[in-house]
């Protein structure tokens, strides 16, 4: 790794994929350059994990090879004016912000740049996330393997065309919210019946897990896995009469659906 990796911004998911790289590349932290608005904030995290924090937005894109966009959607239009008659042709800018297309950057600027784009979800804090990323024309092979090697290092990372990627941001980037309301529920029916609290959160947790596990690793169909539990006239068949009774697949689906409308909204 002899790339030199800028971050414009280094809040939340910025300071999780610097941790991933800095946890997983021997030496990369000196490689890394990062700026932020609240300078304070970056020099603790410069400190922190021994990487170069430069003064200004313009001084990064100077540095950098790979210059990672980590900052909220709405601040990407006073980022890209302050660095668009900077960047080379020859660096590769990567975008995470849900809702700006890669032909919305490419507008920046007078020549063809290399552009991607990226969706990683909330569980690459724990290096167990999902990562889409799409790229225009210009980013050549070994420049996309270049950056699905660095966000390897916080999970998982799926090369797809990018009129996929607010589709699966619905099933990857919103679900861990409804699989948190769906432990939660797990854990208050459980205090029902006399559970202590803590432990009610943690079994449902690891029950996630393990269930997780298994449909990725044995490869089974979620249907298939549901059987295995459900013996006939058994207690575990009750309760997904029940579920199935009150609309929960139906539900699940009428969110996915809500949550792809709302993206649809915000990118138009
Ligand atoms: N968090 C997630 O789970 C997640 C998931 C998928 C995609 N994303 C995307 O990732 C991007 C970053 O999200 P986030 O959650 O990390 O946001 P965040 O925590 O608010 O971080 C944004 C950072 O950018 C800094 N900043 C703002 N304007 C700047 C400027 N002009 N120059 C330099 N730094 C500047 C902010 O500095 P201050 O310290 O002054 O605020 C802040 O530290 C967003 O586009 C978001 O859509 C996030």
């Amino acid at each position: 790794m002899d790339k030199r990796i800028g971050f414009i911004g280094v809040g939340k998911m910025a300071q999780t994929i610097i941790t991933g790289l800095v946890e997983s590349f021997d030496g990369i932290n000196e490689l890394i350059f990062i700026t932020n608005r609240t300078r304070s904030k970056g020099e603790i995290f410069s400190q922190e994990k021994r990487i170069n924090l430069c003064d200004d937005n313009l001084a990064l894109v100077n540095n950098s090879d790979v210059i990672f966009l980590s900052i909220k959607p709405d601040q990407y239009h006073g980022v890209l004016e302050e660095i668009k008659d900077f960047v080379r042709d020859d660096q590769i800018i990567v975008s995470m912000a849900a809702g700006i297309a890669i032909k919305d950057l490419e507008n920046y600027f007078t020549s063809d740049k290399k552009i991607l784009r990226i969706m990683p979800n909330v569980a690459v804090a724990v290096r167990e996330g999902i990562t889409v990323i799409s790229q225009n024309k210009k980013v050549l092979d070994h420049e996309l393997k270049l950056v699905v090697d660095l966000l390897n290092s916080i999970g998982k990372v799926d090369v797809i065309e990018e009129a996929m990627i607010d589709m699966v941001t619905t099933v990857s980037g919103c679900s861990p919210a409804f699989v948190a309301q769906f432990a939660e529920a797990l854990a208050d029916g459980a205090v029902l019946q006399g559970v202590p609290r803590d432990k009610a959160y943690q079994f449902a947790a690891q029950a996630l897990l393990g269930t997780a596990k298994m449909l990725l690793e044995l490869q089974l169909h979620p249907g298939e896995l549901k059987d295995l539990v459900t013996s006939p006239g058994g207690v575990t068949v009750q309760g997904v009469a029940t579920l199935e009774k009150l609309g929960f697949r139906g539900a699940v689906i009428e969110a996915m659906e809500a949550c792809g409308r709302k993206i649809q909204e915000l990118a138009e």
